[in-house]
């Protein structure tokens, strides 16, 4: 048992702190956060005087109330006197608001992580498309992490003659890539985004998934229209079959049925978002890097 370091678990990523810790030979203890009557949250830790704290919160299914939950626990640790503070973000929300895409817009993925006080800042395959590093927006110690290596021993051993098909040229960096480290072909889609619940895809190349069992692969899957969209064309081009994978899977509102409606037999996630489909453990990528 590691005596210095404690790890605590935010409300929706306990099971995946437990873990972490258990790796990790250290105590684990959940982060007790309960309400107001007015609604306030009210958070408690548990004694962590001298001790490197990490905090493991995902900020899903409730991205305001778990970054609040994110920044009470930095704040109160170190009050508590801890010696280091570090959050493992395994989902940071807030990403996709990267730029003022309209005028007076809040670029919340600039504003989120300069209020997280913490010394160490750690998450999984942020959503960085303009931004290149965490470390560009994140005062401390920045690092993200990429659950590529993960995505790929899953696909490798279920879909080992699969193509893998990115919905959009941001999504390269996890299909192209995971391809070519699994040596399986891959294409990359071009998206057009109208809105949040309306995309269009194309495609340049559209032999390589004919008669193909193809796995549409992305960081995120959050209303599902991308992979739906993508999903059709793959069925047009001849795929013989259309399966999804990600990191996050937010699966907001009725995403899954439109993924299935879509004729999407597979979904699969990694557990940074725990769910039915979050099948693919990513705590000994954390614990790894700890
Ligand atoms: C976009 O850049 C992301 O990589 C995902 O493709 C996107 O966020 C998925 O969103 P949705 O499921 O709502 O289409």
């Amino acid at each position: 048992m590691q005596a210095g370091r404690i790890v605590l678990g935010g409300t929706n990523t306990l099971k995946l702190a437990k873990q972490v810790a258990k790796i990790l030979h250290c105590t684990y203890k959940p982060i007790v956060h309960n309400h107001f009557p007015d609604g306030e949250s009210y958070l408690r830790l548990p004694e962590v005087k001298g001790k490197a704290v990490v905090i493991i919160l995902g900020m899903y299914p409730n991205p305001n109330e778990e970054a609040l939950e994110a920044m009470f626990a930095i704040h109160t640790a170190r009050d508590l006197g801890a010696r280091h503070v570090t959050l493992v973000a395994p989902y940071l929300a807030y990403m996709r608001q990267d730029k003022r895409f309209n005028p007076g817009e809040c670029v919340s993925a600039h504003v989120l992580p300069t209020l997280l006080q913490a010394d160490r800042l750690l998450a999984i395959d942020p959503h960085l498309h303009r931004i290149r590093h965490l470390k560009n927006l994140f005062r401390g110690n920045a690092q993200e992490l990429t659950a590529n290596n993960v995505l790929a021993s899953y696909l490798q051993k279920n879909h080992p003659n699969a193509v893998l098909c990115g919905p959009d040229e941001e999504s390269s960096q996890w299909a192209a890539a995971i391809a070519k480290s699994i040596c399986l072909d891959s294409l990359i889609l071009k998206k057009h985004r109208y809105g949040p619940n309306k995309v269009k895809v194309k495609v340049k190349i559209d032999h390589v998934a004919r008669g193909r069992d193809v796995v549409i692969v992305d960081d995120m899957i959050s209303t599902g229209h991308t992979t739906a969209e993508a999903a059709g064309l793959l069925f047009r081009l001849g795929a013989k079959s259309v399966s999804a994978i990600c990191v996050h899977g937010l699966f907001v509102g009725n995403a899954v049925q439109i993924l299935k409606k879509a004729g999407i037999r597979n979904i699969v996630c990694t557990n940074t978002i725990e769910s039915k489909y979050s099948k693919i453990n990513i705590a000994k990528l954390i614990a790894g890097n700890l």
